[in-house]
């Protein structure tokens, strides 16, 4: 277990993040943040690492307490270097501002840092390869909450077989110690088919702020 963990989350918890005495802390958070960044730069563990434009590090609050993670990035992921930032992630960006997330409260990432060759389900050796980076993002953040969009990130981060999002969606699980709801991928609900979810989708996303708050 990571140096301090503990400590962290007990800084985190009492929300005394800015207090002088966590001041050591925080530096240490920023340091492993940028050490993470920086693997994650040069990784090529994987051949999606071979052949990636940019690796999708992920984004958002260093203190989110809400984490979304997709399956890993698409053609625009690939060359902005950004998670969610295609047609998909417009309609995932676009419901969170709907519901009036607070962008500060959450972070973006996937399961793999880069792009599955044609978009296909990410490989069993880039999971494994890529799943410990993941790991670390969510051992710093310590969220209260990790929303799985769609069955591969779900499958994964729980462990469970068979998930059926469209019946199961709106379940909360777990990811060792941090709960886990599962929810769909947005590029399902940008397809003719899966439209009509979308309701769904923002009474679950409604569900997760309601857990964190
Ligand atoms: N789909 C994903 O799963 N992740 C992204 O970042 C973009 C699309």
């Amino acid at each position: 277990m990571e140096e301090n963990y503990f400590y962290k989350k007990w800084i985190k918890w009492n929300g005394l993040e800015f207090s002088p005495l966590n001041r050591i802390s925080v530096t240490d958070t920023q340091s492993e943040w940028e050490t993470l960044r920086e693997e994650v730069s040069r990784c090529r563990a994987c051949l999606y690492g071979t052949k990636r434009l940019h690796p999708v590090f992920g984004e958002g609050g260093s203190t989110a307490s809400l984490v979304f993670v997709g399956e890993g990035p698409g053609r625009e992921e690939d060359e902005t270097g950004r998670p969610f930032v295609g047609r998909a992630g417009r309609l995932l960006r676009q419901v969170l501002e709907e519901t009036g997330t607070d962008l500060s409260q959450i972070y973006i990432a996937n399961i793999v840092k880069c792009r599955p060759f044609n978009n296909e389900n990410p490989r069993e050796e880039a999971v494994k390869a890529c799943l410990p980076y993941l790991e670390r993002q969510l051992n710093l953040l310590s969220p209260r909450l990790i929303v799985a969009l769609g069955k591969v990130p779900g499958t994964i981060l729980s462990g469970e077989k068979e998930i059926k999002i469209t019946r199961e969606h709106g379940r909360i699980t777990r990811h060792g110690e941090f709960p886990l709801l599962l929810t769909f991928h947005p590029s399902f609900l940008i397809r003719p088919n899966g439209a009509s979810f979308i309701p769904s989708f923002k009474e679950d996303i409604r569900k997760a702020l309601d857990f964190i708050r």
